[in-house]
């Protein structure tokens, strides 16, 4: 009974036996970004174009080849959002957040939307979890981002993954390297593609990150902007490695990282995995972007951020093994007979709920067998039949599926022997446990 309609092509549904996976690295991404300081910021799925035009910038990939733009109903351009930081500096300045306390620090959960060749990691509808940390110019700043998603792929479990840092300098620096890139890329103006040939004018850096194989060689032996910076940047990306180090947080210099967008300036960053079936796989990276908030029309303000993408980091996981936490279960399936019992089933369930338990009970009027198989099937943790016999009685008897034991209840003091029951297992699972050998997901899972 398969519909005919699918999917388009590049999104991804997330079924329901898999989005407790997304929320459990949702919810520790919101946990980490709380510990740092930073509050939830939500902001629209489509823009006004300029915004993106203004700040990803126009020579972009991502600007030129890569965004869902159309004109709506009113002939505006729109754009779904290809990415949060823009979105995140807009609402920073319309609600005049800089008249809050400063740094005004800010994290999100947002869909993203890039026309890209979908494969493995690269979506054309995409999640990203970021930061964004408004008005600090001190590279302690940068090394807390730095730090912040550090700690969050450490509680995550990812460990083969290496961080990659590089300063690209300030648009004075910029100039010089620009000019250096320019010559080089000049000789070898007959193999670029025609999209770099424009770039090779108007923003040469961009070359670097094209896509086409023969660009992207080409690339490769281009000055490194490393070798152009002015003292205070190298000052800066000193510092940065000093407070890195301070933390203990292992990391390379990689002079080749330049990032996609244009707005960055100083340190760029990326988390990349070493892991050997994602080898190379950029699980995030960021940045500082001292020039976007007096680009997009507030006062010069010093800012730095990071994203990743929720879609690599699941599959990062999967591929090396990572456990999640436990799939929810339902704790407790009331099989009923009869329209009394259901009454019955609809006042103890709701009770229960209300506790914090799941319940399940009959909505198809299935025979007792078949709620039986049913509540096998959605693992529920214990049963309870009640019929004209248990309605009599007052008392039914509650079974755990797990071992088959069965403790008498009754149906007017259901919630306190149900609960006695629930924390009996609870407790013997505990003691059973072996914690010298748990890891994070395990603990998560016990409390
Ligand atoms: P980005 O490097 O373009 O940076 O994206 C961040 C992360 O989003 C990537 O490392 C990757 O994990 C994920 N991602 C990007 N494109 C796709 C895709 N097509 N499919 C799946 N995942 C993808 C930014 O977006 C910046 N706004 C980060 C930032 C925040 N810089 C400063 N603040």
């Amino acid at each position: 009974m398969a519909g005919n309609i699918k999917a388009i092509k590049g999104t991804k549904d997330t079924l329901p036996s898999e989005s407790y996976k997304l929320q459990y690295i949702e919810q520790a991404a919101l946990d980490t970004a709380k510990a740092y300081g930073f509050h939830e910021m939500r902001t629209p799925v489509f823009e006004y174009t300029e915004l993106f035009d203004r700040s990803v910038g126009e020579t972009t990939d991502v600007v030129q080849k890569e965004m869902y733009t159309f004109n709506d109903k009113g002939d505006r351009s729109i754009t779904l959002r290809p990415e949060g930081t823009a979105g995140a500096v807009r609402a920073f300045l319309e609600h005049g957040l800089f008249n809050e306390p400063l740094p005004q620090k800010v994290c999100y959960l947002t869909s993203c939307y890039r026309y890209e060749k979908p494969q493995a990691g690269r979506l054309r509808e995409f999640h990203q979890f970021g930061i964004e940390c408004f008005g600090a110019a001190s590279p302690v700043a940068d090394a807390e981002i730095i730090a912040l998603a550090n700690s969050y792929f450490n509680f995550i479990g990812i460990e083969k993954l290496a961080v990659e840092i590089n300063s690209i300098g300030c648009p004075e620096c910029r100039k010089k390297y620009s000019a250096a890139l320019k010559e080089y890329f000049a000789e070898k103006q007959g193999e670029l593609c025609e999209t770099c040939l424009s770039r090779l004018e108007r923003n040469p850096m961009r070359i670097l990150d094209c896509k086409s194989p023969v660009c992207s060689e080409i690339a490769e032996s281009a000055p490194v902007v490393l070798d152009y910076i002015c003292d205070d940047c190298r000052e800066h990306f000193e510092k940065l490695q000093s407070y890195l180090d301070a933390l203990n947080i292992e990391y390379v210099v990689n002079p080749q990282i330049v990032r996609g967008l244009d707005y960055y300036t100083r340190t760029v960053f990326e988390f990349v995995s070493l892991d050997e079936k994602t080898k190379g796989l950029v699980l995030g990276g960021g940045g500082r972007y001292d020039g976007l908030i007096e680009e997009l029309g507030g006062a010069a303000m010093p800012a730095c951020g990071f994203a990743m993408g929720l879609e690599r980091l699941l599959i990062a996981m999967e591929e090396s093994g990572i456990p999640f936490p436990e799939a929810p279960k339902c704790n407790l399936s009331i099989v009923t007979a009869g329209e009394n019992a259901l009454l019955k089933a609809l006042e103890i369930s709701s009770d229960l709920r209300s506790a914090g338990y799941s319940v399940n009970i009959d909505t198809v009027g299935r025979s007792i067998k078949a709620q039986m198989k049913y509540a096998n099937k959605i693992n529920s943790e214990f049963t309870v039949v009640i019929g004209d016999n248990e309605l009599e009685s007052g008392k039914a008897m509650l079974k755990s599926m797990q071992d088959g034991t069965q403790t008498e209840v009754e149906l007017n003091a259901f919630e306190e022997v149900f609960e006695r029951a629930y924390l009996d297992k609870a407790v013997a699972a505990f003691g059973e446990t072996d914690f010298s050998t748990l890891t994070q997901v395990d603990l998560n899972n016990l409390f």
